[in-house]
């Protein structure tokens, strides 16, 4: 009888009352007639722990106690085991708590677990399981390789969570948003995030992350770095010795290349020529032992990848021990530290620095230039002569009345000059005579 009353009473309790004031309600209500309750919770968990579900009682008074998973497979038939999975064990069975755990909880045991006590009238209660899939650490995907000038287009992948992840792209510690695209697999989320960004040179290494935020982390987050590869042609510059190389000196140009990807093979050369036996290339080096003027020439550093090719070039002057000698040039410093034309040096050299070889060459450069100047100065002194000698004898013509006194003294300054510079010369004394 009395069981039968309690158990109307409770069926009458309002389904969506807070647990607490539900708990306050069943205390008052059952104090005097003994009244059979059975509270569940909810749980939350991450996928592979371990899930506590828990039925309260109030009043047990030794009813069957069954529970259920979400497809109403009977777990526990009062303590005994009904279903055939040892993941789930009763941990507990009390008059006031049954307890039963689930080891390595899978998202399909995601639902509702019913707690049901058999009387004359039966009661449950259901507590429902949720289950968290944290975010691997995302991966970053490169749909086309970056190349100088060109674009990237970079895609954070987080393939399976459960709410979906956030995903965010960062770099020097800003945001730069992404495309996302998020889908649905099921219980499971799979969410990518894609960014386009144009590259340059100076982006080659550069650190980017992708940051993958979740509510199964706490606050924390899953972060993928990506270092940008950024492809370009090789650059190359032949790093030239300093001084001037003399026969008997050694010689090292090391030829420094740049590139992404870094050219494997640097190629030396020598133009219209063929390397000298005595050349030694290890890597970028090029050495030349005991130099001597047959290796006077230009050399080249080539380098190549997939995105170009480059090349620079040098040219040897080896110089002998006697013209350093006798005189050591100020053109050669000049010529040797860059990696121009080799006409123009070699040129120059060829006009200015004496060869005690070739001696007549550099006379005639010295003789010649005197020989010029000096021609040039009695062809205009003469041509300066006449010309005041015409004039004169024109002026004196046709005005020699009250002008001829000026004329006169004009003249002799003329005649000075002419003096000064041609040093007694016959002409201007004799033109100095017949003008006066
Ligand atoms: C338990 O979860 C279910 C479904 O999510 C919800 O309807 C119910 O209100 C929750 N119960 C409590 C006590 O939080
Ligand atoms: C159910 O199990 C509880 C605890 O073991 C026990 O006290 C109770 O008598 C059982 N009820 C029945 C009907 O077997
Ligand atoms: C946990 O369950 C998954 C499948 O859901 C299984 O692959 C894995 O081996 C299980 N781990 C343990 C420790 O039992
Ligand atoms: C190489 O030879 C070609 C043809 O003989 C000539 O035009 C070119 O100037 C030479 N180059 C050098 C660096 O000597
Ligand atoms: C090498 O260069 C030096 C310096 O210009 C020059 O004096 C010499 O004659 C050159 N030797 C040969 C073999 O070309
Ligand atoms: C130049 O000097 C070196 C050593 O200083 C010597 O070996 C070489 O024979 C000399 N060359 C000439 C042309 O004098």
């Amino acid at each position: 009888m009395r069981p039968v009353r309690s158990s109307v009473l409770c069926r009458l309790l309002p389904a969506p009352f807070s647990l607490a004031l539900r708990s306050l309600v069943l205390v008052l209500l059952c104090i005097t007639p003994r009244c059979q309750a059975v509270q569940a919770e909810n749980v939350t968990v991450l996928e592979g722990g371990t899930a506590q579900i828990s039925c309260r009682l109030q009043n047990y008074d030794g009813s069957i106690v069954v529970i259920q998973n979400p497809r109403r497979q009977t777990l526990f038939f009062n303590g005994t085991r009904a279903l055939k999975d040892d993941r789930f064990q009763m941990v507990l069975f009390t008059p006031r708590l049954v307890l039963i755990t689930l080891t390595n909880v899978s998202v399909s045991d995601e639902g509702g677990y019913f707690c049901q006590l058999y009387t004359d009238a039966t009661h449950h209660q259901v507590a429902t399981l949720s289950v968290l899939v944290p975010p691997e650490t995302p991966t970053v995907e490169v749909k086309q390789e970056a190349v100088e000038g060109g674009e990237v287009e970079l895609t954070c992948v987080s393939p399976r969570s459960k709410p979906a992840t956030t995903l965010r792209w960062m770099r020097n510690g800003r945001e730069i948003p992404g495309v996302v695209s998020q889908q649905d697999n099921g219980k499971t989320f799979s969410v990518s995030s894609t960014i386009r960004i144009p590259v340059e040179r100076k982006d080659n290494g550069a650190a980017m992350s992708c940051e993958a935020f979740h509510p199964a982390l706490s606050g924390q987050k899953r972060v993928r770095h990506y270092r940008l590869d950024v492809y370009f042609a090789p650059t190359v510059r032949i790093v030239p010795p300093t001084g001037i190389l003399r026969e008997g000196d050694s010689l090292s140009l090391i030829c420094s290349v740049t590139g992404n990807p870094l050219p494997r093979n640097i190629q030396w050369s020598k133009i219209n020529d063929t390397l000298p036996e005595r050349a030694e290339i290890s890597g970028p080096t090029l050495q030349i032992s005991r130099l001597s003027q047959s290796h006077n020439g230009t050399y080249l550093c080539q380098a190549q990848n997939n995105y170009g090719r480059a090349a620079d070039h040098y040219t040897l002057l080896v110089y002998d021990n006697v013209s350093l000698t006798t005189t050591v040039p100020p053109i050669p410093t000049t010529t040797q530290p860059t990696t121009f034309h080799p006409a123009t040096p070699t040129l120059l050299t060829h006009s200015f620095a004496p060869d005690p070889r070739d001696p007549g060459a550099v006379v005639e450069t010295h003789s010649a230039v005197p020989y010029a100047v000096i021609g040039g100065v009695l062809a205009l002194l003469v041509f300066t002569v006449i010309c005041v000698l015409i004039v004169a004898i024109w002026c004196s013509v046709r005005q020699k009345g009250s002008y001829l006194t000026h004329e006169a003294s004009g003249l002799d300054e003329h005649g000075e000059v002419q003096e000064a510079f041609l040093n007694g010369n016959d002409a201007s004394q004799g033109k100095k005579e017949y003008l006066l």
